[in-house]
């Protein structure tokens, strides 16, 4: 039954149609130097708005942290980006042209716009090296990937891959074998194979030890000017030790936004959080 859960595993639509990013042949924007763009976005759920009248801009090559309490509406913005939710109103571009709100779930991934999701995902009962094969970028049809000969190209790929993803040492260890950090780091990995555009990283250090979180600070600065990133994360110290610029969200919309040191000491933020 462990293979049927694999190939569902495999089948997930986003990893399935990859190989439509060469197929959508859109060219991204970024000629503003902004690579995504929220304006007036809202969306309730049973009459709940869980997002309200929200824009938020992220740059490219830029690492933003997204912090607010719970129920602020930062994972439902995610959703919104990646196509999973649809707001009411409002609009969502990805570069200036592409507009999100035309696009599926798959296509949406298939144009290098990639989600790390909190819990870890990885095939537990193939390796690391093959974890990252199979989430290569190129023949994206799963199976003959693992089967046919990489390229030397695709080989640097994945060892480039596995030092900035710091498992250079375990590339033949099970998956299933490794700490929880080392599969949140694995599966960021995975999505690099993709070499997506854009990259939204939802609650990463949660459950991790206090070294495992330090690793994951290093390894998302570092990817830093050659993917866009925004981080959700409840941890502060953790926001603290990444944070370039913070947005605060709060009720679906933008309380604050500027450096970690102006939005904690703006009183509109100390007040959500100490009412928290
Ligand atoms: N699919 C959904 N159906 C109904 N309510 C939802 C749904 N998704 C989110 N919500 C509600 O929207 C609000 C924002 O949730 P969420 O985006 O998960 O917040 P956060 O990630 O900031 O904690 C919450 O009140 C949540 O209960
Ligand atoms: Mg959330």
């Amino acid at each position: 039954m462990k293979a049927v859960g694999q190939l569902r595993e495999s089948m997930r639509k986003d990893r399935q149609w990859s190989f439509m990013y060469s197929l959508l042949d859109v060219e991204l924007d970024l000629s503003l130097g902004v690579i995504l763009y929220l304006e007036g976005v809202s969306v309730s759920f049973d009459g709940f708005k869980a997002i309200d009248n929200l824009s938020f801009y992220v740059n490219a090559g830029e690492l933003r942290c997204v912090i607010g309490p719970n129920g602020a509406g930062k994972t439902t913005m995610m959703d919104i980006i990646t196509g999973k939710t649809r707001p009411d109103t409002g609009s969502a571009y990805f570069g200036r042209t592409i507009d999100l709100l035309r696009l599926s779930e798959p296509e949406i991934a298939a144009l290098g716009i990639g989600r790390k999701f909190q819990k870890p995902t990885v095939f537990e009962h193939h390796s690391v090296f093959e974890n990252l094969e199979l989430a290569m970028a190129g023949d994206k049809r799963v199976f003959p990937t693992l089967f046919a000969r990489l390229t030397g190209e695709q080989r640097d790929r994945i060892h480039e891959v596995l030092g900035i993803i710091g498992l250079q040492g375990q590339t033949q260890r099970a998956a299933g074998a490794l700490s929880h950090g080392q599969k949140q780091w694995l599966e960021i990995g995975m999505l690099l194979m993709q070499d997506p555009h854009l990259l939204l990283v939802d609650e990463p250090v949660a459950g991790m030890t206090h070294q495992e979180m330090d690793r994951t600070a290093e390894l998302l600065l570092s990817l830093e000017g050659r993917h866009s990133v925004v981080v959700v994360e409840h941890d502060m110290d953790f926001v603290r030790s990444i944070a370039k610029r913070v947005t605060v969200l709060h009720q679906g919309s933008v309380l604050a936004e500027g450096s970690m040191d102006e939005v904690q000491n703006d009183p509109r933020v100390v007040e959500v959080y100490l009412g928290e």
